[in-house]
């Protein structure tokens, strides 16, 4: 067993994710996904994607959204990713993720989408651009997943519903057209699964708020993090307790549980009879050790424009020989004519 609960015997089993680009990366991309990927590396066959069709189902500058992309390579680089173990790659570089969408979104219910939280969310958000391709997201999210045939998904908790999702369309392909898809599970960390505003502690920390302060980006300096951790919203209580409905200083002490490795015991104890004052300056200053060395190797990765294409080739390659495998399987079984 490893530190993480996973059994070595499943050695060969196989995972993938995906960051959508649609924004600059997030301490919540470290700590809901990044992080285990990280470790899961080293034990199972892994695939990690840039997930640039996703990013169109909100308004993009063509320009912007190259770059992000890049960005984001760089980032899976800084945080651990290692080339030389895992497969990284641009979704838009392999048209299978787009077909198989079209053949899934034949058997998927109008209904079925219109339950999507996010879909809900996302579109009170932009009521001026509900187009049919947030609508169908989750569909061509489980392709994502099913092309490659991975037993699981390290995701964060927001991800949870698009995963069930993923597990009824394969389990209802299967059923109709005799067994094709791997089933697969979602792995989801108990701490840092979903990272809060720091500005509103009651929703998901995210790339794309407009208040700047809400969200620690993984280029912050050290001081903008501890500056934006000091301004974190709390209570009135003044006590450093772990508990769920104190919805500000559970999110802090989550992030300082990550970055410092401590209990939320040992944490209770060492501020004991401090004030809210003591505790942010702590936390802020561990988040900012944490986040540092993302941040340099980054800087370090995105000026290496040559190494990411070559690492992009490869997962090119690898990442297509492998959804053609399953794309084929499934246009046959469908039905479709092939010469
Ligand atoms: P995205 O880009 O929104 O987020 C990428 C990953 O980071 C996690 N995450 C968080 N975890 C904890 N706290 C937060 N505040 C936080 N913010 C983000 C997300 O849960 C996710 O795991 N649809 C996906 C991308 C995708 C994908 C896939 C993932 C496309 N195809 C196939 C897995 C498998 C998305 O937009 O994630």
């Amino acid at each position: 067993m490893t530190e993480n609960g996973f059994n070595m015997n499943e050695m060969k089993k196989r995972i993938l994710s995906g960051v959508t680009p649609s924004g600059f990366l997030t301490i919540g991309h470290i700590t809901g996904a990044l992080k285990n990927w990280v470790e899961m590396q080293n034990e199972f066959d892994s695939f990690f994607m840039v997930a640039d069709l996703h990013a169109i189902t909100t308004r993009q500058v063509a320009a912007d959204l190259r770059q992000r992309s890049l960005d984001t390579v760089a980032f899976f680089l800084s945080a651990g990713i290692d080339p030389e173990k895992s497969t990284i790659f641009m979704q838009s570089h392999i048209p299978a993720h787009a077909e198989l969408a079209w053949v899934l979104s034949c058997s998927t219910g109008m209904g079925e989408c219109q339950r999507m939280t996010q879909f809900k969310d996302k579109s009170a958000k932009n009521v001026d651009n509900v187009n049919v391709g947030l609508f169908s997201y989750p569909v061509l999210m489980a392709c994502d997943i099913l092309l490659y045939q991975a037993n699981y998904v390290p995701v964060g908790e927001d991800q949870k519903q698009h995963l069930e999702l993923t597990r009824t369309l394969a389990q209802r392909y299967n059923h109709n057209y005799s067994d094709t898809f791997t089933i697969p599970e979602p792995f989801i960390p108990k701490i840092g699964g979903r990272i809060m505003s720091l500005q509103e502690p009651t929703s998901k920390m995210s790339k794309s708020d407009v208040n700047q302060n809400a969200t620690i980006y993984l280029n912050d300096s050290n001081e903008m993090i501890i500056k934006k951790i000091k301004r974190a919203v709390t209570d009135s209580d003044a006590l450093v307790k772990y508990d769920k409905n104190k919805h500000g200083i559970a999110n802090l002490m989550e992030l300082y549980s990550i970055a410092s490795g401590k209990s939320y015991n040992d944490i209770e104890s060492e501020f004991r009879g401090a004030g809210y004052g003591d505790f942010k300056q702590a936390v802020g200053e561990s988040v900012a050790e944490f986040v540092a060395p993302i941040r340099d190797n980054f800087m370090k990765y995105r000026s290496d424009k040559k190494l990411l294409n070559e690492i992009l080739e490869l997962g090119r390659e690898k990442a297509g020989r492998e959804a053609q495998k399953t794309l084929r399987k499934v246009y046959k079984k469908v039905g479709f004519y092939q010469l």
